[in-house]
């Protein structure tokens, strides 16, 4: 048999797999907002949740009992996965720095939130969650997956209670996409509907490629209305980069230093619960946002600023803002993104009530400890709040970003998790 035929019957082979075991499904899991940090996590098998990190490379853990050691060689591609984006700060990862006698890999879980990290091993695991059609979950799967588990204490500081460790969607091959992708046969992407929290409900992740469906909005389907800009790719991370042309608010551009977006560039996070702006950017966005902001009062009533509320740079007393189905009544932020797409938050995604009912701050914060225009901080960190009841889906295989704002009567809080008979 000529050497070519081989991966064509290996195709066949696997599909006929697939075949008999039905057709491959995605998988869904709710996403929850924990209020103390802001942070959202996913169930990962027996009440163990994990930290949601876009940005992350690795699927971690606390060692648990379950977990089978995985004895993958230094020089494994599994090793070389797990270590393809060293952590800033933490020792040489795979074999170079501490080689083990045994020569098996170590690598460094890593806490998105305090960037401490530590070492720690690759371990067979599995990512128990439903498959879906889009609309309910349909049957519970037990996904094969590798993670890595370390059992330092430091590595859990300032994640939420209950949270065992992170799991990492980036871009790379050992995150949870990508091995969801390989165990389940399916696409290699994700939608992701973040909550607001409390008692909104769950937000949805689904693995796989999607549709997507919510309650009480019947037969609308939201992936098939999404605006799509390319991921840029940038050296040395896995993390998702988005090219923002201009920042406007309203309709008027922010005056920024030239270069200032493409240096850094701008990238998406839900480790950051509000969008971080370097210093060079987030100044004048500032003073543009006051400016624009003041003039409204031709339209409403007249905006009162009030003493700000660290770390927000803007405050309103919340009785001189219009309050309106989109939000609180404020310019709209606007992101001029790659292909000609505008991805724009009204007050629901931009202004956070400090003091419900009194005071509310912009949710956009300077970037601290960074010099201005410092090429290797991000221009512009997207964090989760400004991404809550936007669907968004990450399709690795096209390298695009889709993105959506629900309407004013829908929620990522709206998925039906009861399983339909
Ligand atoms: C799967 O869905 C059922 C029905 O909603 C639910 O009871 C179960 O907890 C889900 N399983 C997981 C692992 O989420
Ligand atoms: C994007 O937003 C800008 C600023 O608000 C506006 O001028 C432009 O026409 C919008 N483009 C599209 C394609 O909607
Ligand atoms: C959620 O799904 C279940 C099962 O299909 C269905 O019986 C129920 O009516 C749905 N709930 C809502 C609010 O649509």
């Amino acid at each position: 048999m000529s050497r070519s035929r081989l991966p064509v019957l290996f195709v066949l082979a696997a599909s006929l797999v697939v075949l008999a075991s039905g057709q491959p499904r995605p998988v869904v899991v709710p996403v929850t907002k924990d209020t103390a940090t802001s942070l959202y996590t996913i169930p990962f098998y027996d009440g163990a949740n994990l930290v949601v990190d876009i940005s992350g490379p690795l699927v971690w853990s606390t060692c648990q009992r379950g977990h089978l050691p995985a004895n993958f060689a230094c020089k494994s591609d599994t090793c070389k996965l797990a270590n393809a984006y060293p952590v800033p700060g933490c020792p040489t990862a795979g074999c170079g720095g501490d080689p083990r006698k045994d020569m098996t890999c170590t690598t460094y879980p890593y806490n998105p939130v305090t960037g401490a990290c530590a070492a720690g091993n690759l371990v067979h695991t599995r990512f128990v969650a439903n498959t879906t059609d889009g609309k309910n979950p349909v049957r519970q799967v037990s996904v094969r997956a590798v993670s890595a588990c370390g059992t330092a204490k430091k590595l859990l500081a300032s994640l939420p209670r209950g949270a065992s460790g992170v799991a990492g969607l980036a871009g790379s091959g050992l995150t949870l996409p990508a091995q969801v992708a390989s165990s389940q046969k399916v696409a290699k992407k994700f939608l992701l509907c973040l909550p607001t929290g409390g008692a909104n409900g769950d937000g949805v992740a689904i693995f796989g490629g999607s549709p997507l469906y919510l309650e009480y909005t019947g037969s609308e389907e939201y992936t098939s209305s999404l605006e799509h800009t390319p991921l840029v790719a940038r050296k040395g991370s896995p993390a998702y980069y988005v090219a923002v042309k201009y920042i406007a608010l309203d309709n008027s551009r922010v005056p920024l230093p030239p270069l200032a977006l493409a240096t850094g560039g701008v990238v998406l996070s839900t480790t950051a619960p509000y969008t971080v702006l370097r210093a060079d950017v987030y100044r004048p966005f500032l003073a543009a946002f006051r400016e624009a902001t003041a003039a409204q009062w031709q339209y409403a009533k007249k905006p009162r600023e009030v003493k700000p509320v660290a770390p927000f740079g803007v405050c309103y007393d919340a009785r001189t803002l219009a309050n309106t189905r989109m939000g609180f009544m404020v310019p709209s932020v606007t992101l001029a993104l790659g292909g000609e797409k505008n991805w724009t938050m009204t007050g629901v995604n931009s202004m956070v009530a400090v003091k419900p009912g009194s005071k509310v701050c912009l949710a956009f914060v300077e970037m601290k400890e960074v010099k201005a225009g410092d090429g290797k901080a991000p221009a512009v960190i997207v964090g989760g709040f400004q991404m809550e009841n936007f669907v968004m889906q990450f399709d690795l295989e096209r390298k695009r970003f889709g993105f959506l704002r629900l309407p004013y009567y829908a929620q990522c809080g709206h998925f039906n998790f009861t399983r339909s008979s």
